[in-house]
């Protein structure tokens, strides 16, 4: 059986979910986003804060950003993360296409962008248009989680600069998972602008949602997700999937397994002496592997280098790896690694 631990989207959908779905194949209801099921998502977002927030529920990944972003913007603006953020490294430019904005970037420190960055790049804007936006990812392209206390740090530097900060949050449920703080702790507490919830990649057949907590940013999210055409129709099928997806906590139970078995990778490929390249606190594993045994390796497991030159490999859990399949690659790795001897 072939075993990928290249991507966390190949996993398929949560039994729940899948049933959830089924279940809303019933009769007629409202489009748009005016059905029972979006109503019920709503307010389960809403039930999270003790401030009023706004809600959208977007497709994917990629177009949740641009509605988020969207808010923040006036075309003549730029916005700041590191080359690493999704946003600027993996979405072929979709922002600046769509917004008209420019992406400058900085380089990460252990995947994240600091205050320190923030200030260098402003000192030498030069003939760039000013930021208006720290933008990062939640966790990480590189498997790490920004603290509560790291957030407000950017947040506080960033309001004080009247600029906006926003996360995309494709995958906040393994950050919350590794933090065991609540999204009220993690966004409200500290000063978050705009966020999103993935569940693309945590156990749902597709859909993300941008919540928004600056109420400078709510009064045209609608119009905005109308002209950026990341409206559909039969919501209820998106919809069924999140009431599935949050109830019993079914989004952090998902997460926080893809989590163990990322820690059980790291714990066993430590055992056989491979590098662990930046700490393990999301469901990334990032290590180091010759050309030679990751060649051999990839007759059995699906796997990608994220830096060809350095031999970097990024392994990524989801919430339905097993033991068996990381010990099977462990064991494998050192038979490979045995006959090479
Ligand atoms: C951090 C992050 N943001 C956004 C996306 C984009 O998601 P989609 O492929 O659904 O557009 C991804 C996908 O890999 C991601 O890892």
């Amino acid at each position: 059986m072939i075993v990928d631990f290249s991507s966390d989207t190949t996993a398929g959908v949560s039994d729940e979910i899948m049933n959830a779905v089924v279940a809303a194949n019933k009769g007629c209801e409202l489009g748009y986003f005016k059905d029972e099921h979006t109503k019920n998502v709503k307010k389960w977002v809403q039930s999270q804060f003790t401030v009023p927030v706004e809600v959208a529920l977007i497709s994917n990944g990629t177009a949740v950003n641009i509605l988020a972003l969207r808010t923040m913007t006036n075309g003549v603006c730029s916005i700041i993360c590191t080359d690493t953020t999704h946003i600027a490294h993996s979405e072929m430019g979709a922002t600046e296409h769509s917004l008209g904005t420019k992406i400058l970037t900085v380089s990460d420190e252990f995947g994240k962008i600091t205050v320190g960055k923030i200030k260098k790049a402003i000192s030498t804007l030069g003939h760039n248009p000013p930021i208006k936006i720290v933008a990062f990812s939640q966790a990480t392209e590189l498997g790490t989680t920004y603290t509560p206390k790291e957030i407000k740090r950017i947040c506080d530097f960033a309001h004080a600069k009247n600029m906006f900060v926003y996360f995309d949050g494709a995958r906040v449920a393994n950050s919350l998972a590794y933090l065991k703080c609540s999204l009220k702790e993690l966004v409200q507490d500290t000063g978050i602008d705009a966020f999103t919830i993935g569940g693309n990649k945590n156990g749902c057949m597709f859909g993300e949602i941008a919540v928004f907590v600056n109420p400078e940013l709510f009064k045209d999210v609608e119009k905005y997700q109308k002209q950026l055409a990341l409206t559909f129709s039969k919501t209820r099928f998106f919809a069924s999937q999140f009431e599935a997806y949050f109830k019993g906590d079914l989004w952090l139970k998902n997460a926080q397994h893809a989590n163990q078995m990322a820690k059980y990778l790291e714990q066993e490929l430590k055992k056989i002496g491979l590098e662990i390249v930046y700490p393990v606190e999301s469901n990334m594993v990032f290590t180091k592997i010759e050309y030679p045994l990751f060649k051999a390796l990839t007759k059995n497991y699906i796997l990608s280098y994220s830096n060809k030159v350095k031999k970097i490999v990024r392994l990524m859990t989801n919430f339905k790896t097993t033991r068996e399949e990381v010990d099977s690659f462990i064991k494998a790795i050192k038979t490979l690694k045995k006959e090479n001897d």
